[in-house]
């Protein structure tokens, strides 16, 4: 594992904080080595997914060469090497999230799994019709869609507090959104669209002062921003390994004790029973209750490895360098003549969206593939976001811990080709 090289020794006279070493990081990541369109990638598509360390790539090639089986029910040898990989893997994200149990660690697909288990969960067991579902105006449509499912299941009503011109939640709205129909508030932690960092404690401590549970959408935040349930003080907290540089198709639920007991299960089948007749069935214990049939024990173990090798980084540390770059890119950006950032909030993280005059973000985008510098066009899956805004898309350059300030510099280069093209 190479954590502890990726990091710049301090030296005695700079300061006692350790920092990030890109170039050292970016050898661990053997695709960023290669070549996009005869150049050498500029990959600054990190919101959208992320890519995977040397540590990961071999915890999963290991697991499927010496240790693959299926898991709890075996009494053999490789069964039980299996269920100790899945289940130290979940220790590993309890620890990750201080979660008090690794009880209350659900795996699942990703986050938008984990919202619809808890809407179809919780939501249809303990919501009745005329209760409101909180969200706010910069949901991804993870984060609305759900909710609008139960809402026609159930009678639910979805309310949804606005932002403002930066793209910052509007706090005394929110406020002023809550009533004693508030019987759940959904909200992403960090947005994928605008970049945005919401006042989750803020928003915790109001809602557990009338006794609303929080679920935290942290799909974009959980590999820029230490994260820590408990400080937070939210319910349900969601994120997906792929945009924290582990495999695609894993992801937690994590959910308060208590909450998740009086839960029911939300799919039925093997692994998650304790007895079943032809009659009824009782249900096994957390989390296995909420883990119908075989999971995916690769990406388990290679979430496992993906958050053994970020929080060796250290998550202070990664925050820090990543918002030296995006104020970097920020400023850097701003100056190319007819750009205009759409989510300009004071408190926000690696995402950059913008517009560029005359030049549809889509043809943005391809002009910069063709320089090699990767970034996603479109509505992000946030088109309530677009509405806001009125565009019907931006350019997006999200930022990782392994992007450099030459990387920023590629993309402004590649803005200024996108602008000679289309004479804009
Ligand atoms: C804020 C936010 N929420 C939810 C999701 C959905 O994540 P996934 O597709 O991994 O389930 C995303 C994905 O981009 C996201 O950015």
């Amino acid at each position: 594992m190479g954590l502890t090289s990726s990091f710049a020794p301090p030296t005695a006279a700079a300061a006692q904080e350790p920092t990030i070493d890109p170039a050292r990081i970016r050898d661990e990541f053997p695709i960023l080595a290669t070549h996009g369109n005869g150049r050498p990638l500029v990959y600054l598509d990190n919101a959208a997914t992320t890519q995977k360390p040397r540590a990961v790539i071999d915890a999963v090639t290991r697991y499927y060469t010496s240790e693959n089986a299926n898991i709890h029910r075996g009494v053999h040898y490789l069964s039980q090497l299996a269920t100790e990989a899945y289940e130290t893997a979940r220790q590993k994200v309890a620890r990750f999230l201080n979660a008090p149990s690794s009880r209350e660690v659900v795996f699942v697909r990703g986050t938008t799994e984990g919202i619809n288990l808890v809407a179809q969960s919780y939501g249809r067991t303990f919501l009745r019709a005329g209760d409101e579902v909180l969200i706010t105006g910069m949901e991804h449509h993870s984060n609305i869609v759900p909710w609008q499912l139960l809402a026609a299941q159930t009678g639910v009503v979805l309310r949804v507090a606005p932002i403002d011109d930066r793209g910052e939640l509007d706090f005394a709205a929110f406020e002023r959104s809550l009533s004693e129909r508030t019987k759940l508030i959904a909200v992403v932690h960090l947005s994928n669209a605008l970049g945005t960092i919401n006042p989750i404690r803020r928003i915790c401590e109001t809602a557990r002062a009338r006794g609303i549970p929080v679920l935290v959408d942290g799909a974009q935040s959980a590999s820029h921003l230490r994260v820590d349930v408990r400080e937070l003080g939210c319910d349900f907290f969601v994120f997906s390994g792929h945009k924290l540089f582990g495999p695609t198709g894993i992801g937690v639920l994590y959910g308060r004790e208590a909450l998740l007991e009086r839960m029911p299960p939300w799919q039925g089948g093997g692994d998650m029973i304790s007895s079943v007749t032809f009659a009824e069935s009782s249900w096994a214990g957390l989390p296995a209750k909420f883990e119908a049939g075989t999971p995916h024990i690769a990406g388990v173990v290679g979430l496992g490895a993906a958050i053994d090798w970020l929080s060796g980084l250290g998550l202070d540390v990664v925050s820090a360098h990543e918002a030296a770059l995006l104020d970097h890119a920020v400023a850097e950006v701003s100056q190319v003549p007819g750009v205009r950032l759409v989510g300009t909030a004071r408190e926000r993280a690696s995402i950059l969206s913008f517009a560029l005059e005359g030049v549809h973000p889509h043809d943005v985008g391809q002009v910069l593939d063709a320089e090699g510098v990767a970034i996603r066009a479109g509505h992000h899956c946030a088109q309530p976001v677009m509405a806001r805004f009125g565009v019907a898309a931006t350019a997006r350059a999200s930022f990782a811990v392994y992007n450099t300030r030459d990387e920023v510099g590629a993309l402004v280069r590649g803005l200024h080709r996108v602008r000679q093209v289309f004479g804009a």
